[in-house]
């Protein structure tokens, strides 16, 4: 029987979900009780989500948790995460309350440019291609001037639009090559509608637009986050020991691309996390952090750190192109919080707090890859996990955590431990 249907998208809710449940799961009533149950109870709140996307047919939950004692340039922040990863919120604030008692993080916003373009193809000679744009630029411009009105009030709007003769690369290629600045808002939407416009004004016999649309890859919308200080405040039993061997492992993920994608995945880690708490868009942020990461050529670490006369720093640049206001950020009532919690930061304050979260969840994993290894730490916030689905109470899982204290936790061992207890 064919699985295939038309008109879903016309479907009531309900309608969806019992289509789904009949063509595609064997337990009809249960796929329906689960679906239902993450509904919200408060029809207005479901609606909002509901109106996202289309075709919604439930809601998907993550932890929503909170990362306290962050001190960037001197201000505390308690930083909203939402992940799933178990062992993520636990060492940013880890991280965070370490660095917290050496000074705090060092932030700055090196630049802030985005870019869009429009795509064309052009045939013809190419000193009347350039003497037409240098006739109607000012004219690509104007064209603009009602999407413009309210962001250049703000202080943004277009910087420039260059000619780019790409025809090296392809044949008849070339393109308007557009810088914004967008202030407070991610401006997905506010660059795309310029692109459009300017594309309109541009038309003209023999050139064919092929596309109008922002880059996700946004170099020169650049942050960078560091901490530092002496060696020996680094503390443990041989600080020297730990500041070398640290340093070596990031030197490692700036010469090699296997380890460089696993290292930048758990810098990811932390900004992913904020980045979901906040309403933006996690996947521009990926594709142009890693598009960043490859900028030489190599995929190479987005951290970097150095031990020098005495004093061990540790930094990150990253690209991140956010909004604070419009989007997301204003709808999601959890959005919203998070930016509340964060005190209402500007996007260069959050880009600023997103790499620090970042460089945070990097000095962890390597903090702990270079000493105990990675397991240690994680296999600990597994256990609950683990008790979690084994059903334990509360009193089973303080026992157990008491066992496994200063012990290995392998899933095997605690299912064990469990069944002990349980007398099985
Ligand atoms: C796991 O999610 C992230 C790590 O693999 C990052 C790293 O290896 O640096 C621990």
């Amino acid at each position: 029987m064919s699985k295939r249907i038309s008109g879903f998208s016309k479907l009531r809710k309900e309608e969806k979900i019992h289509w789904l449940a009949k063509t595609y799961f064997k337990d009809q009533e249960e796929t329906v009780k689960v679906i239902k149950k993450y509904w919200n109870e408060d029809e207005k709140l479901q609606q909002l989500h509901d109106d996202f996307i289309e075709n919604t047919v439930s809601n998907f939950y993550l932890p929503f948790g909170v990362a306290p004692n962050f001190i960037i340039n001197g201000q505390e922040y308690a930083i909203p995460m939402v992940i799933e990863e178990s062992s993520v919120v636990a060492a940013a604030s880890l991280v965070a309350k370490f660095w917290s008692e050496r000074g705090g993080f060092k932030a700055n916003v090196i630049s802030t440019t985005k870019i869009g373009q429009v795509h064309f193809m052009y045939a013809g000679d190419k000193d009347l291609l350039n003497s037409y744009f240098r006739e109607v630029k000012e004219g690509l411009i104007e064209a603009t001037s009602d999407i413009t009105k309210n962001m250049r009030k703000r202080g943004g709007g277009i910087l420039d639009i260059e000619l780019k003769d790409k025809t090296e690369k392809l044949d008849h290629y070339y393109q308007l090559y557009v810088s914004f600045e967008t202030k407070d808002s991610m401006g997905a939407n506010f660059i795309n509608s310029c692109l459009e416009a300017i594309a309109k004004r541009f038309r003209k016999e023999g050139i064919e637009i092929i596309m109008s649309i922002l880059s996700n890859y946004v170099p020169e919308c650049l942050v960078r986050s560091e901490v530092s200080c002496k060696v020996e405040d680094l503390g443990g039993e041989n600080p020297q020991k730990f500041a070398e061997k640290f340093c070596q492992a990031v030197r490692i993920a700036e010469v090699e691309p296997y380890r460089a994608v696993t290292h930048n995945k758990g810098i990811m880690n932390g900004i992913d996390a904020v980045v979901l708490a906040t309403g933006n868009d996690f996947r521009a942020v990926e594709a142009g952090v890693h598009a960043y990461a490859s900028k030489s050529g190599e995929y190479k670490s987005l951290t970097h750190c150095s031990v020098k006369d005495g004093i061990f720093k540790f930094w990150i640049e990253i690209p991140l192109a956010l909004g604070t206001v419009g989007g997301l950020t204003s709808l999601h009532p959890m959005a919203k919080l998070s930016l509340d919690m964060l005190q209402q930061p500007s996007a260069r304050e959050l880009m600023m707090i997103m790499a620090t979260a970042g460089l945070a969840q990097n000095f962890a994993a390597l903090r702990a890859l270079t000493t105990k290894g990675i397991q240690h730490g994680h296999m600990k916030m597994h256990l609950m996990n683990i008790l979690n689905q084994l059903g334990a109470t509360e009193s089973d899982k303080k026992e157990i955590a008491e066992y496994f204290d200063g012990k290995t936790v392998s899933h095997a061992a605690v299912v064990e431990k469990y069944k002990e207890l349980k007398n099985e």
